[in-house]
């Protein structure tokens, strides 16, 4: 969603756009950005584009910056509306949602306080100002933590204390890295690795103060600033660049391969500490994407999958007998975080299935498996499913309802080269896509269906095979494009009958089956390789490419679709 990032470095404007550039993969419509100069705070920002942006700053010299890139939740879409907010001695950027920020703002308003925007983040400046009024920049976020809800990342310029970029959260991420001489912090650790490697994920209820030489943190009621031991990031600049691709879309789908084959190897016992034994029951959780692997997941582990924002822990009985697993690409989407927290409330026992270590979840969570996926930087989640779908595959087993197989490898890698004839099929323009399939390969189609979706812009219909017939073939024309996903042996003939309806009604059909009949049958036909096992990772990746090639015929960026974020830490 929103973008933080900022630095305690010597001349660091053009780092700061840079390092601001490489969190616009999280979406963004307004960018800006605030810097301490011959003691004045300054304040550049406006809507549209981080190029854009960085001409309006043009050459300037500090050392000391916070800057945002703003996907608009309250208030609309304009430069006033961006961040960094500033107000007297302040300047702050934010991340998150102020829930009470309409009645702080009144209550300001009627002490004197003039606000400019209609953003909920404003009131954080106002009140920081309120607070600060003896001239103690500690005592000021202090009293501003203590008047917000919500969740919050908020970095602050001080202008009484011009050497320091003060940090404060809860609920939303934040990451300090330390280099040699400088200081620097981000929502997002990508956003930091072409500066150092060397990072410290705050937690929540932290203060931090970034200098270019020191770096201090206070928890809740301490006085005394104390010093953090800063990890290694394994992330490195090829990890979150797009070396010689087009899009990160693309560089993603072509890693599926590898990283599903190291995340399955590298989970062949449980690890220790491991109760899944003890669990009687077991749900799994997710959004969008996330959720698609939840469904495949239950259906391995014989659970029960249920989107994170429908999860009520009361209403399903959640015990300490249940095993809950949590499954996010990020570990920051707000509706599975409120999910992992309901569950935890009930004694339910916590796996987080996560690419991003140390994020929210794996603090929440009894148990942490990370996805190998290497950071996933387009909006579209490509290479985050096939890991996780190796997690849940390994948790089945643990759990007795699936043998060991070979590793994904070969037939993931020889899918990649198989989904050539869809190329055709991309560049027509249709009225309406239906996805049809039966047991799991319905939820293959509802995956695909979502990437068609997000980053093609396509409409699309998800159908079982044998429900096509009850209702939606009225849609179906000549216009229309069935997509038959077939993995099952015994779902062919239903898929068959499926098929011979819709081509009765002229619309054109392309199968992704490994079955000869199948795709005999289609317009088009993507000849899947034995899954060995993998049916759906491997079925997916046909309907990624033709996601992503629908997009670039059509001229839309994949990796930035409208409207969509990389994580969406709103509820
Ligand atoms: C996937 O392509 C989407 N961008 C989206 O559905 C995503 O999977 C969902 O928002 C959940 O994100 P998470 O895995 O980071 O929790």
């Amino acid at each position: 969603m929103c973008g933080i990032v900022g630095f305690a470095k010597s001349d660091c404007l053009k780092d700061t756009l840079d390092a601001l550039q490489l969190l616009e993969y999280r979406g963004y419509d307004s960018a800006g950005v605030a810097y301490l100069g011959n003691g004045e705070i300054v304040v550049v920002k406006r809507k549209g584009s981080i190029e854009g942006l960085r001409r309006k700053v043009g050459r300037k010299k500090t050392d000391l910056t916070i800057a945002h890139t703003r996907w608009a939740t309250h208030g609309k879409v304009s430069t006033v509306n961006a961040h960094p907010h500033a107000y007297g001695d302040w300047a702050i950027v934010h991340n998150g949602i102020v829930t009470n920020y309409a009645s702080l703002r009144a209550d300001l308003e009627r002490r004197g306080h003039v606000f400019r925007s209609t953003t909920d983040s404003e009131v954080i400046a106002h009140l920081l100002q309120e607070g600060g009024k003896k001239g103690d920049a500690l005592a000021a976020i202090r009293y501003t933590m203590g008047r917000i809800e919500g969740s919050y990342a908020v970095a602050a310029l001080c202008r009484y204390s011009p050497n320091r970029v003060y940090l404060f959260k809860k609920g939303n991420p934040l990451v300090v890295g330390k280099g040699e001489g400088f200081g620097c912090f981000a929502s997002d650790t990508p956003a930091l690795v072409a500066y150092t490697h060397r990072v410290y994920k705050m937690q929540d209820g932290e203060i931090a103060a970034v200098g270019k030489r020191e770096i201090l943190f206070w928890r809740e009621g301490e006085t005394e600033g104390g010093r953090r031991t800063f990890g290694t990031t394994s992330l490195t600049l090829s990890n979150v660049t797009k070396g010689d691709y087009a899009t990160y879309m693309q560089k993603e789908i072509d890693e599926i391969p590898s990283t599903a084959d190291r995340t399955y190897r590298a989970y062949e016992t449980p690890p220790m500490g491991w109760k899944g034994a003890e669990m009687e029951r077991w749900i799994l959780v997710g959004c969008g994407t996330a959720y698609h692997a939840a469904l495949l997941g239950a259906s391995l582990c014989k659970g029960e999958a249920i989107v994170a924002s429908e999860f009520d822990a009361d209403a399903m009985q959640v015990d300490d007998k249940t095993g809950v697993i949590a499954i996010s690409q990020s570990g920051e989407t707000a509706d599975t975080l409120k999910a992992a927290l309901d569950a935890k409330s009930k004694g339910g026992y916590l796996v987080a299935v996560t690419n991003v270590p140390g994020s929210s979840l794996t603090h929440l969570a009894d148990e942490v498996l990370l996805t190998l996926s290497g950071a996933e930087i387009g909006v579209a989640a490509t290479k985050s499913y096939t890991t996780q779908l190796a997690i849940l595959a390994r948790i089945a087993e643990w759990l007795g309802y699936r043998k060991p197989t070979p590793s994904p490898l070969v037939p993931l890698t020889s899918v990649l080269s198989s989904s050539a004839t869809l190329a055709e099929v991309a560049k027509r323009r249709w009225s309406t896509i239906f996805l049809l399939g039966k047991g799991r390969d319905y939820v293959t189609c509802l995956e695909g269906g979502l990437k068609l979706k997000e980053i093609a812009y396509l409409h699309c219909e998800v159908c079982y095979a044998g429900e096509i017939k009850h209702g939606p073939l009225a849609l179906v024309t000549r216009k229309t494009l069935v997509v038959v996903v077939c993995t099952d042996e015994e779902a062919l003939q239903a898929d068959l009958c499926a098929l011979s309806e819709v081509r009765s009604r002229d619309a054109t059909v392309a199968v992704i089956s490994p079955y000869d009949e199948l795709c005999r049958a289609g317009d088009h036909a993507v000849r899947l390789p034995d899954g060995k096992g993998w049916e759906q990772a491997v079925g997916i990746v046909p309907l990624q490419q033709l996601a992503l090639w629908s997009a670039l015929y059509k001229e839309l960026d994949p990796d930035r679709p409208r409207n969509l974020a990389k994580s969406v830490t709103v509820k």
